[in-house]
């Protein structure tokens, strides 16, 4: 059994900071919220299953209370329009040509490392799970259960959050349409809900008794506090930390956060085939329409494209995610973030 147990309406700050795949989230982020009273998450995408018992060590290695893991679910295969994906593969290929880049003809299976991430941590537990793009199955959530985790399931809707009841998950992480980052919908397919963050909450509030997690725009204390007031246990920040120091954010993706040009935020397939908000930029107004609903494979189609925006600093190509709550983000110490929103909450 793990050692820890995690009260999330106990937390001394009831503030969580997101994971965030891609880089943003690292070890050091996570032991600083931590310290400031709140609870830190890894983020487990994109990454195998090694590089994730890594990230887990060097975080036990910076802070001695529970952390939270979180994982990327695999779609079922076979959902992708190889139709559509040829489609904006040639659509893209003058801009690969012109950044001198091979665009991938070929998607092999890519599940995250599923089952490995699993079986890691079965092996060796850590506090808290939380999942997104889908749910485990019961006997996987059941696994976990046993070996004492606690899980999160993230959902964008009131049928998400009835489907992650019924699998017996402990908290939902209810995510609303201002959040920045990949909507959690639970199918690739899907078009994200629009219902406003504290509205989604009172609708999955009526559909069960589970402690929710309130996630998306919440960029302010007093943001926090509604959201808290809202009913949830605690608020998950995202955006919020990516200025901080211990984040691993780009240089391009901190100055466009702090570059008042960069005015909106929009939803986007254009990056990876899922829906995610970021920073409007020159990619998405170009190519956002045309993405197919192709998640992995738009993500590893425009991987050579990101790559090479991102070695020549142009944020005009990259995914600068980011939610609504964006105009509101500091740079500074993650405990120094924390202490203030907190302090700004209680009012
Ligand atoms: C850069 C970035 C990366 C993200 N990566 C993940 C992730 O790997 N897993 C996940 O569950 N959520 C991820 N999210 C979404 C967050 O969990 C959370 O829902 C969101 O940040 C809340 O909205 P906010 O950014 O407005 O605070 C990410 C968000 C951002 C901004």
């Amino acid at each position: 059994m793990s050692s820890y147990d995690v009260d999330f309406a106990a937390l001394t700050v009831p503030i969580i900071a997101a994971p965030m795949a891609g880089g943003a989230s690292t070890p050091e982020l996570v032991a600083a919220v931590n310290a400031a009273g709140g609870l830190g998450f890894l983020a487990a995408g994109y990454r195998t299953a090694v590089a994730m018992s890594e990230q887990i060590a060097a975080t036990r290695g910076l802070t001695g209370r529970p952390f939270g893991v979180n994982l990327f679910v695999p779609s079922p295969p076979g959902q992708s329009a190889g139709e559509a994906l040829l489609a904006y593969r040639a659509e893209l290929l003058p801009e690969a040509e012109r950044w001198g880049v091979e665009l991938p003809a070929r998607f092999a299976a890519d599940d995250d490392g599923w089952a490995g991430k699993l079986a890691a941590l079965l092996a060796d537990p850590v506090a808290v799970v939380s999942y997104t793009f889908g749910l485990p199955s019961r006997q996987e959530a059941d696994a976990l259960r046993a070996v004492g985790t606690a899980q999160v399931a993230t959902v964008t809707g009131v049928e998400e959050a009835r489907a992650a009841a019924r699998i017996g998950v402990d908290v939902l992480c209810v995510q609303g349409p201002e959040a920045g980052g990949h909507r959690g919908t639970h199918r690739v397919e899907d078009e994200p809900g629009e219902v406003p963050l504290l509205e989604l909450l009172a609708l999955v509030r009526a559909a069960t008794d589970l402690p929710l997690i309130a996630a998306g725009g919440l960029g302010t204390g007093a943001a926090v506090a509604a959201a808290l007031r809202a009913g949830a246990v605690a608020a998950q920040l995202g955006t919020a930390y990516l200025r901080s120091d211990e984040a691993g954010t780009s240089a391009t993706h901190r100055a466009a956060l702090a570059d008042p040009r960069f005015t909106e935020t929009v939803v986007t397939r254009a990056f990876t085939g899922r829906p995610a908000r970021g920073l409007r930029n020159a990619f998405i107004d170009r190519h956002g329409p045309h993405a197919p609903h192709a998640y992995p494979e738009v993500h590893h189609l425009t991987q050579p494209l990101r790559a090479a925006a991102a070695h020549r600093a142009d944020p005009q190509a990259l995914h600068l995610w980011a939610g609504t709550a964006h105009p509101t983000t500091r740079p500074g110490p993650a405990a120094d973030i924390t202490a203030q929103l907190w302090r700004e909450a209680r009012g």
